[in-house]
């Protein structure tokens, strides 16, 4: 940034990475901490001032960080700390600087909106006038605005997303000019091509895929190339439909459910391009929004925001509380090795050669997984064992905890693996076993998420293991894993070894950060 801003005396708030060019740029120091500091931690607030006003003086706020300032710039004082911390929070009032090394964006930091609130209408004293409710109508007239004369097309994927922004097109354009297409990929959950048809009926049409997608993939187990193919291959069956229904000829153009979260994370700011590869932003696409041929009616929206829209559109609510489900399909869920690989002891817990996508700091992370053997563990939340975990051992980012196996983890080892059909297969049946249970015991009610992921993790005759993701969320941005209720999760695993072909379950036990809600 120019730090002739700092000169136009206009207030300024560094989040995490902004504290540290704050620092940096008006001559203070950063530096490497002692420790990692990811998820949750306690603030300690001792001169509240104008950023911290009716909030508590200790508070619970998330942080994502290793670096630390070391030496603030003059003018400067720390206004908060954390055990972790020494410069949680700083602030030269008189110029109207301020810094936080934790993140008020989220919503584990439990005053991180009042913050941002004192901060936006107490600091630089700006007005409220956005409503976020009975934005429905203001929407229709954008996409009216965007459309025009022309109809929007639609690669609908049966999630909330793109079922929300194909009904805010039809009410804002009339059933006649919208169309849609389910693209069967063979990398979607039990059911899925089933449901949609029930969802839309006539709408929307139904172009089985499978053999377009399935073949590429089984040579490769690097989880950025299996979502460039992925992607690429989406683009092409997307051209392929655009051109065999004739939707070149100027008339149409491409409506998609692309929301918030999904600009940010790949790309809405230069370096979070390298956090998520998300489909809807692959050059085929960008390529299209640039010429103006696509119409986004939630890419300013949050999840919840989403949800609450199509409430507003009478969208039946069992379908508006459905669980994310990623573009790319259970082949993100389906971890693969090159090689054979043997787990490595780390006092009494085992390093697992398998790379997990994380988020630390600002980049994504591919780092090993941890693997430990202390569960059930009366009286200490797993959770926070993970979490100092991967705060002390610096090549980790995600650690699960045995349930149940066949096979003591001693005697299991990373098995050479490709994305197959049947692997494919084994997690497809796995994920249902597991939506069944959750469903009927009403656990998915109370969660945001439950990625169920199949690793290479097993012995020569049962190759696999299954790791249970289940985690609660506001906007996918940050989440927390979520402790299970014992018996509904001995319940889970004794099902899941019961099919047959899987050796362990697992259940994964890291907040994102520092683990992302995806393995890859
Ligand atoms: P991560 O794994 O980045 O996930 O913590 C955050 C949220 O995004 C979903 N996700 C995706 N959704 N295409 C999608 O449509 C993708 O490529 C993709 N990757 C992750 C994920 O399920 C979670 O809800």
């Amino acid at each position: 940034m120019d730090s002739e801003i700092f000169a136009a005396r206009r207030p300024v708030l560094g989040i995490c990475y902004g504290q540290h060019l704050i620092t940096q740029l008006l001559g203070g120091s950063v530096g490497k901490g002692d420790k990692g500091e990811f998820g949750l931690a306690t603030l300690t607030v001792d001169r509240p001032g104008r950023l911290f006003a009716n909030t508590a003086a200790r508070q619970q706020i998330w942080m994502s960080h290793r670096d630390v300032v070391a030496a603030l710039p003059e003018g400067f004082s720390v206004t908060a700390t954390t055990a972790t911390c020494e410069m949680a929070a700083m602030e030269d009032s008189v110029r109207n600087l301020y810094g936080v090394q934790f993140h008020p964006e989220v919503v584990h930091t439990t005053h991180g909106t009042q913050l941002l609130s004192n901060f936006v209408f107490d600091i630089c004293g700006c007005l409220k006038d956005w409503d976020p409710k009975h934005r429905g109508p203001v929407v229709e007239g954008e996409i009216r605005a965007t459309v025009r004369d022309r109809n929007v097309f639609f690669f609908v994927s049966g999630g909330v997303d793109s079922t929300v922004a194909y009904h805010l097109c039809v009410r804002a354009l009339g059933k006649s000019r919208v169309r849609g297409v389910y693209v069967d990929t063979g990398l979607m959950r039990d059911g899925e091509t089933e449901f949609v048809r029930r969802l839309f009926g006539d709408a929307v049409e139904i172009e089985s895929a499978a053999a377009e997608f399935l073949p590429p993939l089984a040579g490769t187990c690097d989880p950025e190339e299996k979502r460039r193919i992925i992607g690429e291959r989406f683009v092409k069956v997307q051209e392929r439909i655009i051109e065999s229904r004739g939707l070149l000829d100027g008339h149409w153009i491409l409506g998609q459910g692309t929301i918030y979260p999904d600009t940010i994370e790949s790309g809405g700011t230069l370096k979070a391009a390298v956090i998520k590869t998300h489909h809807n932003r692959v050059p085929g696409i960008q390529k299209l929004i640039e010429s103006g041929h696509i119409v986004e009616p939630l890419s300013s929206f949050y999840k919840d925001e989403v949800r609450e829209i199509g409430r507003e559109l009478d969208l039946p609510g069992e379908f508006l509380e459905r669980h994310p489900f990623p573009g790319p399909g259970l082949a993100i869920r389906c971890l693969c090795s090159e090689f054979s690989l043997p787990l490595t002891r780390v006092r009494d817990d085992y390093l697992a050669p398998i790379r997990s996508v994380g988020v630390q700091g600002d980049s994504r992370s591919y780092a090993q997984v941890l693997v430990i053997d202390r569960f059930p563990s009366a009286g200490v939340k797993l959770q926070d064992v993970a979490t100092e975990l991967v705060n002390r051992i610096a090549d980790i980012n995600r650690v699960i905890a045995r349930v149940d196996s066949i096979a003591p983890i001693a005697k299991m080892q990373v098995q050479t693996s490709a994305l197959t059909p049947e692997r494919i297969g084994l997690l497809r049946r796995a994920d249902a076993l597991v939506r069944e249970i959750s469903h009927e015991s009403g656990f998915d009610r109370s969660i945001w998420q439950f990625p169920v992921v199949l690793i290479p993790l097993g012995t020569a005759e049962e190759p696999d293991s299954v790791v249970l993701r289940p985690i609660d969320s506001q906007d996918g941005m940050t989440a927390q894993s979520v402790a299970m209720d014992d018996a509904l999760l001995r319940r889970m695993a004794s099902e899941l070894l019961g099919m047959g072909g899987v050796c362990g379950v697992f259940y994964d036990l890291t907040h994102k950060p520092p683990a992302t809600i995806e393995w890859e």
